[in-house]
């Protein structure tokens, strides 16, 4: 059989309900039926989920694109895990370096929102990547096994998925070389298999960072890669149906 192949969309803050819905509409039309090993996740902006999510039926699967590790609460313009359940999605990213870097999340933030992603009964993706001076210092595997240890919560048991993404790749064109990706992500499946009991066949690594058409076949053809996440290229139907494809 072959192997699982996640394809996420993160839509960043792009996009209004009715192009949306065009969109996930267009995406639809790409999704092979027979392809069962390949899911396919769209990651709206919140306001769009249960539209969405409404759109898409059971072919696609939903995702947000962060929650808050709260339950409820005090914590004004911010979306709780069982909140984004309740719009009909089944994923949530968290620690997505954008929350990092411009909402000063740190691992434990990020560790605290997987436990409160998987209390609500959703699939947290935990994104975890180096910076450009970490990579060029040579550190880049031990920076992000740091990064997992701290932010992928100890004793974590329902399944969930880690999302390596080089922040120096994200959005530029940039794409490390094939080893590197295949290096870092065999590296980050041994610390699920041996510093959090992951079984194998459910240590899931999605690489993220300047994915597109071009590049999808080589990047799927690793052994350690269990799928994509896709930014810029996942907005044009034509080009994440491509990756779809290639995932296939
Ligand atoms: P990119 O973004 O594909 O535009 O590089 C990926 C991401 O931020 O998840």
């Amino acid at each position: 059989m072959a192997k699982k192949h996640y394809v996420m969309a993160n839509w960043k803050m792009n996009l209004l309900a009715q192009e949306g819905l065009a969109l996930a509409n267009d995406v639809l039309s790409y999704v092979n039926d027979d392809a069962k090993h390949v899911q396919t996740i769209l990651c709206p902006p919140s306001l769009m989920l249960s539209q969405i999510a409404d759109a898409v039926g059971s072919k696609i699967a939903i995702g947000a694109q962060d929650c808050h590790a709260e339950i409820s609460g005090a914590f004004t313009g911010n979306v709780s895990a069982p909140m984004v359940k309740d719009a009909g999605a089944d994923y949530v990213l968290v620690g997505h370096s954008e929350r990092r870097q411009y909402h000063a999340e740190s691992d434990e933030i990020v560790a605290n929102k997987s436990l409160a992603a998987i209390a609500a009964g959703l699939v947290p993706v935990i994104c975890v990547g180096e910076h450009l001076f970490e990579r060029e210092s040579g550190r880049a595997i031990d920076v992000v096994v740091a990064q997992v240890l701290g932010s992928v919560p100890e004793g974590i048991k329902a399944p969930f998925l880690l999302a390596y993404e080089p922040v120096w790749a994200i959005g530029t064109g940039k794409v490390p070389t094939i080893n590197d990706i295949e290096a870092m992500h065999e590296a980050l499946r041994d610390v699920l298999i041996t510093k959090r009991g992951v079984a194998s066949e459910d240590a899931h690594v999605l690489y993220g960072g300047s994915v597109k058409a071009s590049n999808a076949n080589e990047i799927f053809a690793l052994p350690s890669v269990g799928g994509v996440l896709v930014g810029g290229a996942s907005l044009k139907a034509e080009e994440f149906g491509a990756i779809l494809k290639a995932a296939s």
